[in-house]
């Protein structure tokens, strides 16, 4: 499916909830392919305005190319939404939109590492340009910081007999790509569920603690709630129950 095809999740929701008019001024925090930002820009003609976010360098390209012809109207920031507080003055928008966790290309292209179905580097980073990867991680973390990774960012059951084998099996054969990552998992603790894949849990721990999604989270929300004018609003998307749990406990 090329990438411009591509849905955005929630859109007739996110539209409602927003609302966004002529004039009005938007953040799209992780603007990934663009399907939302498309459709808010489209919304705030003539004279509205809309800043792109995304911390992963090949959607920034993408939406470059895609909003080219929005030169006024539309600004790309290369940052994690954490750091909006230092781009974008607080107070001064009318609606920030957070859709939270990896975008189509991250998980179709094997050579980003985010997939257990497309053998690629171990890689995971959202933000090509940060050091960390997964494959440092699996090769560097003592036996109880993996185990704390997998069972608090996987909530994976199975995670004390995991970490345990992945630890033990780093001594022979270093582990370097996805593919052998998720068939190793698939013999050392084999799903029962024939429809889910039993590097599922593992994955998201490790992508979880490689862009320190949960610690991101909490403070981009801070954040981006700042850059809220009066009666201004934030919606976010959640992916996974442990995002949904932070979210809800910022709205209380
Ligand atoms: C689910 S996709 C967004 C899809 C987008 N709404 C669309 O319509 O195409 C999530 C995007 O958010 C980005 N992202 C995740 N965490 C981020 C963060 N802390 N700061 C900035 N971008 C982030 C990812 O790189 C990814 O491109």
């Amino acid at each position: 499916m090329p990438h411009s095809k591509h849905k955005p999740v929630l859109l007739n929701e996110v539209l409602r909830f927003l609302d966004p008019k002529p004039g009005f001024r938007y953040v799209d925090a992780t603007v990934g392919l663009g399907g939302h930002a498309v459709a808010i820009l489209k919304m705030i003609e003539p004279n509205g305005f809309l800043y792109g976010v995304d911390q992963d360098g090949d959607a920034i390209e993408w939406c470059r190319n895609r909003f080219s012809q929005y030169e006024n109207k539309f600004q790309l920031l290369h940052c994690r939404f954490a750091e909006l507080g230092e781009r974008i003055s607080p107070d001064s928008c009318d609606g920030v939109l957070m859709d939270l966790g990896v975008s189509s290309p991250q998980l179709d292209r094997g050579e980003r590492g985010f997939s257990f179905m497309r053998d690629g580097p171990l890689d995971m980073r959202m933000d090509q340009n940060r050091n960390l990867t997964a494959e440092d991680l699996i090769r560097d973390m003592r036996l109880d910081q993996l185990l704390t990774i997998l069972r608090q960012y996987g909530e994976e059951p199975k995670a004390l007999r995991l970490a345990r084998a992945i630890v033990k099996q780093r001594q022979i054969t270093p582990f370097t790509s996805t593919g052998q990552l998720a068939d190793f998992i698939s013999q050392t603790i084999p799903s029962r569920n024939r429809k889910i894949h039993a590097a599922t849990k593992a994955f998201q721990a490790l992508r979880i603690a490689v862009n320190e999604e949960l610690e991101t989270l909490e403070n981009g929300l801070k954040i981006c709630f700042g850059l809220l004018k009066k009666g201004g609003r934030l919606g976010v998307i959640t992916f996974h129950s442990l995002e949904a749990r932070i979210v809800k406990r910022f709205g209380v």
